[in-house]
């Protein structure tokens, strides 16, 4: 208890701040110091976080407990009515609310390293902490409660899930990937996958849903992620992928993707040619994602053409127009392509004139023999006049 009262009066007495933090001494009972982070550790609702620790003490002191507590800074001392940590894990003074959730990241305690990792927070875990050894002084139980402490401030969770998605594919199976924020080792958090059609219809997601955990990044850190794995389709196209991810407490992160399949279709059969007179018009007709562009090959061989695009959502419509005096051995070949595939067709030339000869022959023939019989008539009455 002597000791415990020197400790607020004279800690400080030497103070050296290095890489890791601020270490500081007390100046009675020598040997006693601790390193912990300048100002404030940052977290995270739900995830977990770290606070580094480093300690020495005296050397006549044999350490056997690391104990943390959690107070109002206030307090000059906690006490052990606000324990979180003991090295005896079954220690009965544990705080139920800490129980089980704080551990230390290095158990041997000989290497004189009190960081603990707190995990599943909650905003009420932020405040103030306090260290203390308990041991041997001299071969006599006593105990050290270190006078600095370590500040913990836990903000509402914000970190989004991290969502992979390869390159999508019509007709391929695919596994996007949504991996949990925080490297952690509390409770496992629930990753659930949903998704939203582009259009009103369709676009409903069929596959498998495997959630796995990576314990191998360190002996108290997890990496928690889900896979979804379907075969994707051009209906796929434009569908919202949301990934969320729900830790205890309430604490919940969600991210959401718009899916881009690439895809591809053949030529639409309503792709054809017509000639009028001497104007050939050709219309190609394809669908895809990305857009596919249209090749003319026949154009390479003229030099006045026309070329009209138009785009209506994943349809594209070339439309080509040019003068062909000898249409005779002309094939139209429209070539379609895109990073999934390419298809080509010969058109059909659908031959207009002779519908319009058509025409002219029924038109013609009518007039002609409308205004001969009007001519004959007209004669017919002079001739008659004249006669008599
Ligand atoms: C404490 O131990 C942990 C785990 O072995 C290590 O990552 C950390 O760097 C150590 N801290 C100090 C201050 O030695
Ligand atoms: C959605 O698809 C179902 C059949 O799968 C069909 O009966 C329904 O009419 C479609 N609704 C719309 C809005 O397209
Ligand atoms: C988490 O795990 C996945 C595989 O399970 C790995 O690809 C990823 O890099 C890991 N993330 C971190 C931050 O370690
Ligand atoms: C999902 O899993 C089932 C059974 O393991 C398998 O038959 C099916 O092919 C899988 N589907 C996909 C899209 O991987
Ligand atoms: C996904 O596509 C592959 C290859 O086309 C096929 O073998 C497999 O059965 C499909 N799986 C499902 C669940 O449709
Ligand atoms: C999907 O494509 C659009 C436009 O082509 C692009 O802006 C968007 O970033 C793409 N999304 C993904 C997830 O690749
Ligand atoms: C272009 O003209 C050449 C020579 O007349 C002919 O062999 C070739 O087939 C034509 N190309 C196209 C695409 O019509
Ligand atoms: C194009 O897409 C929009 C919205 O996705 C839809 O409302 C519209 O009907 C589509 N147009 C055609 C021609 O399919
Ligand atoms: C294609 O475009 C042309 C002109 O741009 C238009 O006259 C024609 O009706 C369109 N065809 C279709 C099937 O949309």
């Amino acid at each position: 208890m002597f000791v415990l009262i020197w400790v607020t009066l004279v800690f400080n007495a030497d103070t050296v701040a290095s890489v890791g933090g601020r270490r500081q001494c007390s100046g009675f009972p020598f040997g006693f110091c601790i390193t912990l982070p300048e100002g404030e550790i940052t977290a995270e609702a739900g995830l977990c976080v770290v606070i580094p620790c480093s300690f020495t003490t005296s050397s006549s002191f044999t350490t056997q407990k690391l104990v943390w507590y959690k107070c109002e800074p206030t307090e000059g001392e906690c006490s052990d009515l606000d324990m979180i940590f003991h090295t005896n894990k079954n220690n009965i003074k544990i705080q139920s609310g800490f129980r089980g959730r704080v551990s230390q990241l290095e158990p041997d305690v000989s290497q004189r390293n009190c960081s603990i990792i707190i995990n599943d927070l909650k905003e009420s875990d932020s405040g103030s902490y306090q260290f203390r050894v308990n041991g041997l002084l001299y071969g006599t139980a006593d105990g050290f409660t270190y006078s600095p402490r370590a500040t913990v401030s836990i903000k509402a969770l914000s970190q989004k899930p991290k969502v992979v998605i390869p390159p999508l594919t019509e007709g391929q199976q695919t596994t996007l990937t949504c991996t949990a924020p925080g490297l952690c080792s509390g409770s496992d958090p629930q990753i659930t996958w949903t998704w939203r059609g582009a259009g009103e219809n369709g676009s409903h997601i069929t596959g498998n849903i495997t959630d796995f955990k990576t314990e191998s990044l360190t002996a108290v850190t997890q990496n928690h992620s889900s896979t979804l794995t379907f075969n994707a389709s051009a209906e796929h196209h434009g569908t919202s992928v949301t990934c969320k991810v729900s830790f205890t407490g309430n604490a919940a992160t969600e991210e959401t993707v718009t899916l881009n399949v690439t895809w591809f279709s053949e030529i639409l059969k309503n792709s054809r040619c017509e000639v009028q007179s001497e104007l050939l018009t050709c219309v190609c007709i394809t669908e895809g994602f990305p857009l596919p562009t249209i090749k003319w090959p026949l154009l390479k061989n003229y030099t006045e053409y026309s070329v009209i695009t138009t785009v209506t959502n994943h349809t594209v419509n070339s439309t080509i127009m040019l003068t062909v005096k000898d249409r005779s051995n002309t094939v139209v070949e429209c070539v379609s392509s895109n990073e999934n595939g390419e298809a080509k067709m010969n058109l059909n030339i659908i031959t207009s004139e002779k519908q319009e000869d058509h025409h002219g022959l029924s038109v013609v023939p009518f007039l002609t023999i409308a205004v001969l019989s009007l001519i004959m008539n007209v004669t017919f009455i002079i001739c008659f006049v004249f006669l008599w």
